[in-house]
């Protein structure tokens, strides 16, 4: 592995050949320098998802570092812990059963209309092995397109739709729901379906678990579309794998990547805090969006 050297105030070292590294050499509780923020900012638009590993976060430290790169989202479907309304406690005890939280590919709050620009999970308590969290690229998923393919998709809205979201989140019995959260089920916005990331004006599909149909065409005739978009997402070589450790805080840059939790650490624990940062309106890109290529898968 070789450090990224276009970052001195930290050490990042990529993950994979798509996406995705990991950071040492910092302690962001311990820190409010600007340009730090700044340069770890400009490493989350170039790589992603960040591992920031060793740090010490309470949530009130956790929350003080998250809003150093922005206000809140808003969480329109979790309660907040106590004390803090920017942040969600996950838990998972040994003996529960079922799928962990997030265990299928999607974008955290694709719905809204501005979804979360970064969102932030730190780990307090992790299994001794499992419990990775998978990330997978979209502007790969762009790159991999034919011309023809990103000139249609180039003319199409997407309909992302919160339908099911509730009874997803319901099921987990330690995860507290707002008393509004079934709002989310009525809840339709309309974005383009090729974007350009606001930062880097690089080309990304806005594919996500919640794009439900195109505008002007059924579900049954988007569907086979969206599994496409889906299926090309996660292809392996578009992948990184976070392995977790106590004290990691892992960050994404939530509009540009798919994730999902793995569910293989029955018997064990796992706690960790979530926050999420505004995010911006999608905008469209046109297909020739001239910039930098995404690094080579
Ligand atoms: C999430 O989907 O936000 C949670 C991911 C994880 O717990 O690994």
């Amino acid at each position: 592995m070789q450090r990224d050297p276009r970052f001195t105030r930290f050490q990042v070292w990529p993950l994979t050949g798509a996406l995705g590294a990991e950071v040492s050499g910092i302690d962001l509780g311990k820190t409010s320098d600007a340009a730090v923020y700044q340069e770890m900012r400009r490493a989350l638009d170039e790589h992603h998802v960040l591992a920031v590993r060793d740090q010490k976060l309470t949530p009130q430290t956790l929350h003080e570092v998250a809003r150093r790169f922005g206000p809140f989202s808003g969480n329109p479907v979790h309660s907040p812990m106590d004390g803090f309304d920017d942040i969600v406690r996950f838990v998972r005890e040994p003996d529960d059963t079922g799928k962990v939280i997030g265990e299928e590919w999607h974008m955290d709050l694709a719905w809204m209309a501005k979804p979360p620009g970064i969102t932030m999970l730190y780990g307090e308590v992790i299994p001794p092995v499992g419990g990775d969290t998978c990330f997978a690229s979209l502007e790969h998923v762009y790159q991999a397109l034919s011309p023809t393919m990103r000139q249609l998709l180039s003319g199409l809205t997407g309909i992302y739709s919160g339908k099911g979201v509730y009874a997803i989140n319901a099921k987990h019995s330690r995860l507290g729901l707002r008393n509004d959260a079934t709002t989310a089920e009525e809840t339709e916005v309309e974005h383009p379906v090729i974007c350009a990331h606001p930062a880097t004006g690089r080309p990304y599909v806005f594919a996500a678990s919640v794009l439900q149909r195109f505008k002007g065409m059924s579900e049954a005739e988007s569907k086979p579309i969206i599994d496409f978009l889906m299926a090309t997402a996660i292809r392996p070589e578009f992948t990184c794998r976070v392995r977790w450790q106590t004290g990691t805080l892992t960050m994404w840059d939530n509009p540009v990547v798919l994730h999902t939790a793995i569910g293989d650490y029955p018997g064990h624990r796992r706690v960790t805090y979530r926050t999420t940062v505004e995010g911006w309106a999608p905008r469209a890109a046109s297909p020739e969006v001239p910039g930098a290529t995404p690094r080579a898968a």
